[in-house]
């Protein structure tokens, strides 16, 4: 990709599988990446297998301290910013009938109360600098219904529609675009589903497989990059066909 070289990525959520890949990816491009992740641990893991990590910050997203105190550490050390990943993100499983208050507020808390604070913090340091490209986490289950999953729909639907109005408002300093996700297979979800489960579900895709952290991650990449200096405002879906079409369409 064009323009990455030497670029200074923030991930949040970046010891996850899918920040985790993304990471590896913009270092392979050339750029420096510090992750954000409340996860101790996961960022322990992560700095072992990629030693070429310019840096790691621990921090809560949910907590608006917590978030400025990364960004002032991140100018501190780095003095720039041009790209963030605003990746970090959870679901909780449930019938809607059985989501308790707590449970909503959780979701909400960390996948659109937590991507508007980074975002913010982030456009505020791209403004003063030279500009950016702000990339939030959506999901394919912010554009069209799941069962079980009311409160993690409805963060990722938010998440969408404030990446429209961020990009209204931010431009043309700043691009802002979401990347939608189907079915990603990570560790996570290997231990949530069966082989036999994944299999079934792969097969109705017209790509006939699972998506891969990698996949994503290079999705993030073009939309970072000069190649796509003419995208913003916009949510672009990576699941292998699975919402090309409705419940009508299937055979
Ligand atoms: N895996 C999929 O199929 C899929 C599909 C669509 C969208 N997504 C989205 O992609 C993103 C990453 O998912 P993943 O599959 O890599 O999950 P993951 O659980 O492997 O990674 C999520 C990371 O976010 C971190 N995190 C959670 N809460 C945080 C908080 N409050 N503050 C800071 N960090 C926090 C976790 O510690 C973890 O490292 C999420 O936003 C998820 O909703 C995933």
């Amino acid at each position: 990709m064009h323009g990455l070289t030497d670029k200074l990525v923030l991930i949040t959520g970046g010891a996850g599988a899918i920040g985790a890949a993304t990471a590896a990816r913009f270092l392979t491009e050339g750029s420096r990446v510090v992750v954000v992740d409340s996860d101790p641990a996961a960022i322990g893991r992560l700095e072992s297998e990629l030693p070429a990590l310019t840096g790691s910050i621990r921090a809560d997203v949910t907590q608006a301290d917590q978030v400025a105190a990364a960004f002032e550490e991140l100018d501190r050390r780095h003095g720039r910013l041009d790209v963030l990943i605003n990746n970090a993100g959870i679901s909780l499983r449930g019938r809607f009938m059985d989501i308790t208050s707590q449970e909503w507020r959780q979701v909400m808390a960390v996948n659109l109360d937590g991507v508007f604070l980074v975002a913010q913090q982030a456009a505020r340091s791209m403004l003063a600098g030279s500009g950016g490209v702000i990339l939030n986490m959506g999901s394919t289950n912010g554009l069209v219904g799941y069962h079980h999953y009311a409160s993690y729909n409805a963060s990722k639907a938010g998440v969408i529609e404030l990446t429209r109005s961020m990009a209204l408002e931010l431009g043309p300093t700043i691009r802002v675009n979401a990347v939608c996700p189907g079915f990603i297979l990570t560790p996570m979800q290997e231990a949530e589903y069966t082989p036999e489960m994944r299999q079934a579900f792969a097969s109705k895709l017209p790509l006939g497989r699972l998506g891969r952290p990698d996949d994503v991650a290079a999705l993030f990449v073009f939309l970072a990059s000069d190649d796509a200096t003419f995208i913003t405002g916009q949510h672009f879906v990576i699941d292998g066909g699975e919402i090309a079409g409705g419940l009508a369409s299937q055979p």
